[in-house]
This record gives C-alpha cells, structure tokens and sequence, in this order.
C-alpha cells in the first residue's frame, strides 16, 4: 500500500533525458516504489489519497558535493579566499568538534535539506559513524565518506588511522537502512594527499567495490600547483594515478581544461557544479556548457554550508541556470532544462541511486510535492522555467524518500527540530 496523488502536476526528466511535465496527472506509489504515473490510472483501494491540484510533483533533489556538519560553521568565517578561510579558520575549528558536535551538525542539515526538498546527499567529513546515525534516522538517502587527508609520501599506508576508519564505516553501514546509506572513499584533494596515498585509496576502492568522492581543481592556487609539482594538470595527475579507474564524484572542477574534460568522459568522472560555493570564495566560474557539450554528467551540489552558505538546491538550481549566461554571453548556455536534470536524475545516477531521480514506473517513490499557488508561480508559460527561474525553497509542501513522508506542511516526521536547534545552541556556546 502507498500514496495515491491526483490531479498532479508532473515535471520529471523522461529515458531520453528530455523533460517532460505532465499536467491532470496521477502517481501512486506502492510501498517504496512509483507503480503507475499517467492519466489514465487504474482503481486502488486502500490507498491514501492526495490531492494534487496546484501541485507539482518532481523527483527529489540530489545535492552532489557537501559536507554537512559544517552547518555548525554556518557564517563563522566569511569573505575570504578559499586557502585561508581552510587553513586559518576551518581547519583549526574543526579540530575542536566533538563526533556529538558532528552528530547535531548533522541533524541540523538535515532539517535544512528535508524542508528544502533534497531527498538524497553525497558527503565527505569525518566522524562518518555519526552522520550515518543520523542519516538513518532522517529518513533520507546519502553517499557518505570520511574525508582522506595524508601528505607524506610512504611505502605503505596501512597504518594510516583514516583510511583504517574508512573501511570500517564501509563495513558496518554501506548498504544499511535498506540501501539508503552507501559509503564511498574521499581522497580530500590531491593537495592534501600524497600521489601514494591516493593510489593506495584507489586500490582500497576498487577492492571495496565503491565509489570515489574529491574535490578536483577548486582553485587556480590549487592548478597552478599542480602543474608546477607535477607538470600537469589536477585531472591529468589524477588520471595517471589511476584514480578514475574507479567510478569518480568530482566536485568544483573550476578551473579543468578541455583535455581535461575529454579524459573525465572517456573515465565517466561526475563533475560536481557549485555554483554557490565558487562564487563566494572567489574561485571562479566552472565550465558547465563545455562540460556538457562533451557529454559529462554534470550533478549539483551546496559544498559546506560554511562555504555556500545554506544547503539550499534551489540556489544553485537558479545559480547554474544563470551564472553561464553571464559568463559565456550566451542566453542558451545551460536552459532551465539543464539545471533541473543536474539538480535531480544526473546527481542520482552519480551516487549510485540508479533507480532514484525520475517520477517513473518502476523508480524509487523519492519525490517532492511543490505548491504552486503563490504569486511567482503566475501564470503558468513554462513550469520548468518556473522552476529553474523563480521556485523557492519555501514552496516545498511534502517530501517523500521511498514512499515514506518526511515532511509535510513544516512538519518534520523522522526529526526533532526544537531538540535539535536547542543542542545546535548549545554546541556553539561552547565551541565559540
Ligand atoms: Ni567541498
């Protein structure tokens, strides 16, 4: 048994990667999955029926690169660039939290992401064991990984305290809550990891048969080194040391070449697009049209909500539609169209969530209920466009992750939001 939704709008990315909205519809979801969407449904009973009217229905959206906890950062350190706003305030604050701190960041993200209509999250952080309990209660989906950090180049790195921490998370959650939670392996950056540190992560990834998550070319620093200290550049470093063997998140990608590009296609790299984040520490605009042109899957994400700096994908939905005109001069450089498939099916499908992404028979029943009756909805030319354009975070009404309602009406079902704010406060008392 599940969800009848009438009268729905439907607005969801179709096999040929075409978007597609499909008014006066019905979706019914029978336990975890999407049983039937069309106009011509057949009867049910026993269903709970839900009237879609002024609603869109849309698959959830998929935020590709954050770090969650960092929401207990939140507006700590702002305006500056990234290499000191790391090395000067975050890291040393980061240091001081407790895997508890960890625990409530968390949760606190959480909150943010369900309200704001994010069904599923690809994070790298440490204390990984408690960002997957709180995951798990939440109710949403994540790809989760504890950040990889070694600089010395050694012969052998299985005493490295991180990479041993990161198998074990692999052991006792990947594939928990039902395939909800997968765990991946995050080499943090090749500035902050040795050519064989990462090869040996690589070797660990691929005897694991997981997924990579890192951060590549944020910066120019970051490529301008890299080409000095390796004669390449962060891609090309990356793909000698075999790295994109293994199926590779890569967020920023700011400043990667068109060489570059050809050889995260010809490895199926994700490149991550953060608007928001590159934005506002400066570090550039990434090359998303090119990108695409070259058929890469392009996937969205917030980064840390100490960069960005909310979890919020509508931002960046709106941010990635827009920025690339600017810069390109060119109105046509990523449509309303593009930015839905990136903030939904292409961050899915770069998780692993293959079955998540699309209101479609036979997908997983992730899927947000939009209200449409508020001004910026009026009138109704193109709603992708409204999506893209004008949504906000705000209209999200009802959230569900595998048929199940997280939230509806401001009303959390797996969350306590007055708990959480109240130990959110506390930990920023101490730790400030
Ligand atoms: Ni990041």
């Amino acid at each position: 048994m599940g969800y009848r939704i009438e009268n729905a709008t439907v607005v969801t990315c179709e096999d040929n990667q075409e978007v597609r909205v499909l008014k006066n519809a019905t979706v019914i979801t029978d336990g975890g999955e999407i049983s039937y969407v069309g106009i011509d449904p057949p009867e049910t009973k026993g269903f709970t029926l839900i009237n879609g009217t002024g609603k869109a229905l849309i698959p959830g959206l998929v935020n590709a690169h954050t770090h969650i906890p960092m929401t207990l950062l939140r507006s700590y350190a702002d305006d500056l660039e990234l290499h000191t706003w790391l090395y000067q305030h975050i890291f040393p604050i980061e240091a001081k939290l407790t895997a508890d701190d960890i625990y409530w960041g968390s949760q606190l993200a959480l909150l943010e992401m369900i309200a704001g209509g994010t069904t599923c999250f690809n994070d790298m952080y440490y204390s990984v064991d408690r960002i997957a309990e709180a995951t798990a209660t939440s109710g949403l989906k994540a790809l989760l990984s504890r950040g990889l950090i070694n600089g010395a180049e050694l012969d052998d790195y299985t005493n490295d305290d991180r990479l041993k921490e990161a198998v074990s998370v692999y052991e006792q959650w990947n594939g928990a809550e039902e395939g909800r939670i997968r765990i991946a392996l995050a080499p943090h950056a090749l500035y902050t990891c040795a050519p064989g540190y990462i090869r040996t992560i690589r070797d660990t990834a691929e005897k694991l048969g997981t997924i990579i998550h890192t951060h590549v070319d944020e910066t120019v620093k970051e490529h301008n080194d890299c080409l000095n200290q390796y004669g390449k550049t962060p891609v090309k470093h990356l793909y000698d040391l075999g790295l994109f063997d293994i199926p590779t998140i890569a967020a920023h990608c700011v400043h990667v070449t068109e060489g570059d590009m050809d050889k995260m296609k010809e490895k199926n790299v994700t490149f991550v697009h953060n608007p928001g984040s590159n934005l506002k520490l400066g570090s550039g605009i990434a090359p998303v049209p090119t990108a695409m042109e070259k058929g890469l899957n392009v996937a969205l994400g917030t980064d840390g909500a100490s960069s960005n700096n909310n979890l919020n994908m509508w931002e960046e939905l709106n941010l990635s539609a827009l920025i690339h005109k600017g810069f390109s001069l060119d109105p046509l450089a990523v449509k309303a169209q593009d930015a839905f498939r990136m903030a939904t099916v292409n961050g899915a499908i770069a998780l692993g969530f293959n079955n998540s992404g699309r209101i479609q028979e036979g997908f997983r029943a992730d899927m947000v209920l939009l209200d449409l009756n508020s001004p910026h909805y009026y009138p109704d030319h193109n709603l992708v466009s409204n999506i893209a354009y004008s949504a906000q975070a705000s209209d999200v009404e009802t959230v569900f992750v595998d048929g199940k309602i997280l939230y509806h009406k401001g009303e959390y079902k797996t969350l306590d939001k007055e708990r959480i704010i109240h130990e959110v406060n506390r930990i920023h008392k101490a730790l400030f």
